[in-house]
């Protein structure tokens, strides 16, 4: 809880780059709406009843948290001499000031500097588990997303769900209740402040302002329209439809039926991908399904799979990781070798067409 909640002060330090024309006042959705909020979400797998967040009522009662500025964690052999001594001779500064959102200007270093500080890989986090971690999701592009989450447990249909998504990231859900469990029965954890909308749009205009940067080793052009082809061939962009490379649907994991009437039946695809049903069926963000994810990025990001177990794209698209004896990426406690199966596209292409794909992949 306290590693998350500080991730999301780091994130906050790119407010800089809010996109806003000169001297206009943003206008800011009144983000914890009891209407909005009940739509919010897919239902829990094996959970019969609906989440029940904060009232509407209730949140606005809470006072607005101050956002202090918050400084760069380094590993420990890059930490420059000093540098926590430093820190604790500083006084706390409050770096939020919706009247201010325009003229704070964030230097480039600074930002790149906060995002490094970010650990890339797995997370586990409030409602998954350690035991069936998520990967850390690129938020590039998140603006095109229909759903947050592997498991698409919450719906994107505007800037306001973005917003209740952070609200409820950044210790909301601590306050719900799932069935007849708590995730904070004794109000210990939970937060005693809340965002102000304004701090919730202007992290959420943030996101959507993230852009990939360039390319530095394109793949040679031959190449690339080779592995096009594959694509096409092999049928991915079905799943992964370009200019987004998603279709923003949603797979049924192995052993999920969901009824006809599903609220998100329109999403769901008759097609399944068979990779791990644990994190989507076992844990709190669990809706028995799996997102379609975005391939755009792939050359800069990592690891692969709903649990980053797979590190590479050559991995991805080797059959040796539907072996016991493969060495995933990413296992649970105790475990070194199992299989991660699923997803068998593209592994029976010759060498030279999987080469040319995932060429065509990392140019994406
Ligand atoms: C039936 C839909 C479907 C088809 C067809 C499909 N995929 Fe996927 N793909 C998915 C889903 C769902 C996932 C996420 C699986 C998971 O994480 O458990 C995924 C994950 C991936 C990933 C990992 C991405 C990441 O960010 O972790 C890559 C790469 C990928 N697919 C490429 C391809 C390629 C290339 C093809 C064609 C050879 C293909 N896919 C065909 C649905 C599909």
């Amino acid at each position: 809880m306290v590693r998350g909640l500080w991730m999301g002060l780091v994130a906050w330090s790119g407010l800089g780059l809010w996109p806003l024309a000169g001297g206009q006042e943003p206008e800011v959705p009144r983000v914890w709406n009891d209407a909005d909020l009940a739509g919010l979400e897919l239902s829990i797998y094996g959970l019969e009843t609906p989440i029940r967040h904060l009232s509407e009522q209730e949140y606005y009662r809470l006072p607005v948290r101050p956002i202090y500025r918050s400084y760069t964690v380094y590993h420990p052999d890059h930490e420059p001499a000093g540098y926590r001594d430093h820190l604790a001779t500083l006084e706390p500064e409050i770096v939020f000031d919706a009247g201010e959102l325009e003229t704070r200007h964030m230097e480039l270093e600074e930002i790149f500097a906060t995002h490094e500080a970010i650990p890339p890989g797995v997370f586990a986090r409030h409602g998954d588990s350690p035991f069936f971690p998520a990967r850390v999701p690129s938020l590039v592009g998140i603006a095109d997303r229909g759903y947050l989450d592997a498991s698409g447990l919450v719906k994107h249909r505007d800037v306001g769900d973005l917003m209740r998504y952070i609200a409820l990231t950044q210790g909301m859900a601590f306050h719900s209740q799932y069935g007849d469990w708590s995730p904070d029965p004794t109000g210990q954890f939970g937060t005693t402040e809340r965002y102000g909308d304004p701090q919730l749009r202007a992290l959420a205009m943030f996101l959507y302002s993230l852009e990939s940067p360039e390319n530095p080793n394109p793949e040679p052009v031959e190449h690339q329209k080779r592995g096009r082809e594959v694509f096409a061939a092999e049928g991915c962009a079905k799943c992964h439809t370009p200019p987004l490379y998603s279709n923003n649907k949603l797979v049924m994991a192995p052993g999920v039926r969901v009824a006809k009437d599903h609220p998100a039946r329109a999403d769901i695809m008759n097609q399944r991908v068979g990779t791990n049903p644990d994190l989507t069926t076992k844990t709190r963000r669990g809706t028995g399904f799996c997102k379609v994810p975005s391939l755009i990025g792939l050359w800069y990001r990592g690891p692969f799979g709903h649990s980053g177990e797979v590190s590479t794209l050559e991995d991805w698209f080797d059959p040796a990781r539907l072996e016991d004896d493969y060495r995933p990426n990413w296992s649970p406690p105790g475990v070194t070798h199992r299989a991660v199966p699923g997803h068998e596209f593209g592994l029976d292409l010759s060498p030279e067409d999987k080469a040319a794909l995932i060429g065509f992949l990392r140019s994406l």
